[in-house]
């Protein structure tokens, strides 16, 4: 059978261990290294798809957990699967739910089976295993499926965090047996094992023995220093093969997308782009800017002279400032693109440095300006 997704490396970076290529989908094919804007409800939240489409985004990212709670992944399939049901008909991966499970609900108790919780909106009482997350994601019909896995905090102890990495290994294989759509769905492993290096070794020996189409590198950017993330990476990536996509799950700044890339992987989510924009945050090419600030009162340039997007095209820091404090919700649309341009864009040049082997000078390029 032919696997759902395909990943092709085009060029090797001569200086960093940085690869260019793409990934083929049922719904496309998106060139990596690349960044992939979340869309936890079904949507990026006050962005529309022909939006997404034109500034770049070749695939976006939504929650298992979000969508199962609520509308519930029957009433998606009923929809004709979340592609149809959103109106989005680029990539779509989805997360398990695992890390949400972990870091929103209260009560939870994990067992070998899965995690009990109760629904934090309602109190009811519920149940996720490797195989309901795997029946839920089938349902919802993304190209791209995430394994349950558990995502512990960083300094957990070392015993904790082996018995983890086993479940999470053992949990993977039962959510490969549990997949009803291995011919247009790709199954995602996740390495887990915080910061112990023999830890991430046995992750990734156990999952790469079971061949997922991709691999995730899950249980970082959790609250550790970025030189700790660095680390695991340096040590992390080249357990994975050569052949299949590795993304790095919940990453979203600049320099650590840059860092991230120079350590070979191909593809980050991360809310924080989105999240800043509507509290009025921007990310610039001189760093972050935030819009509300009182000095913008007057300031009649762009959120970033550097940038070319329809926000900076159009709109002045005043007037964006203006609509923040009067409380109009076009301020956080015109933020939330801006952001998202710019991580789009970013990874744009990222990958024409890749095919020009000068990765290092566009890393020296943006740290300097980030400050
Ligand atoms: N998002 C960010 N980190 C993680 C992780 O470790 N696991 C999962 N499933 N999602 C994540
Ligand atoms: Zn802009």
């Amino acid at each position: 059978m032919d696997p759902a997704i395909k990943y092709r490396l085009i060029k090797k970076d001569k200086h960093t261990g940085a690869r260019l290529g793409e990934l083929i989908t049922p719904h496309g094919t998106f060139p990596t290294p690349m960044f992939m804007p979340v869309g936890t409800q079904a949507t990026v939240k006050s962005l529309a798809p022909e939006e997404l489409d034109e500034m770049g985004a070749g695939v976006i990212l939504s929650n298992t957990y979000h969508l199962w709670l609520q509308p519930g992944e029957d009433l998606v399939k009923e929809a004709g699967g979340l592609h149809k049901f959103m109106n989005w008909d680029k990539g779509i991966l989805t997360d398990s739910g695992g890390y949400q499970v972990f870091s929103l609900a209260k009560n939870r108790k994990l067992t070998e089976e899965g995690v009990h919780f109760r629904n934090p909106s309602n109190g009811d009482k519920l149940f996720l295993s490797p195989e309901k997350a795997i029946q839920i994601e089938n349902d919802l019909g993304p190209d791209i499926m995430m394994s349950l896995d558990e995502c512990p905090p960083y300094y957990e102890s070392y015993d904790y965090i082996k018995s983890s990495v086993e479940r999470t290994s053992r949990w993977a294989e039962r959510g490969l047996r549990a997949h009803q759509h291995a011919d247009y769905q790709g199954l995602f492993g996740i390495v887990q094992g915080a910061g112990y290096e023999d830890l991430r070794k046995q992750s990734a020996k156990d999952l790469t023995s079971l061949d997922f189409p991709g691999y995730s590198i899950g249980g970082l950017s959790v609250g550790e220093p970025k030189k700790e993330m660095n680390r695991v990476l340096d040590f992390t990536t080249p357990l994975l093969p050569e052949n299949k996509p590795r993304y790095l799950m919940g990453v979203g700044t600049a320099d650590s997308l840059i860092d991230g890339v120079i350590r070979g992987i191909d593809m980050f989510d991360c809310v924080l782009p989105t999240r800043i924009a509507r509290n009025g945050t921007c990310m610039t090419s001189h760093g972050r800017l935030v819009v509300k600030n009182a000095v913008y009162a007057r300031d009649f340039s762009p959120i970033d002279d550097n940038c070319d997007c329809y926000t900076c095209r159009n709109y002045t820091r005043a007037y964006i400032r203006h609509l923040f404090k009067a409380d109009e919700s076009f301020g956080m649309r015109l933020t939330s693109y801006h952001n998202l341009y710019y991580l789009l864009n970013l990874m744009k040049r990222v990958r024409e440095a890749i095919m020009n082997d000068q990765l290092l000078d566009l890393r020296a390029e943006v740290f300097e300006n980030y400050g």
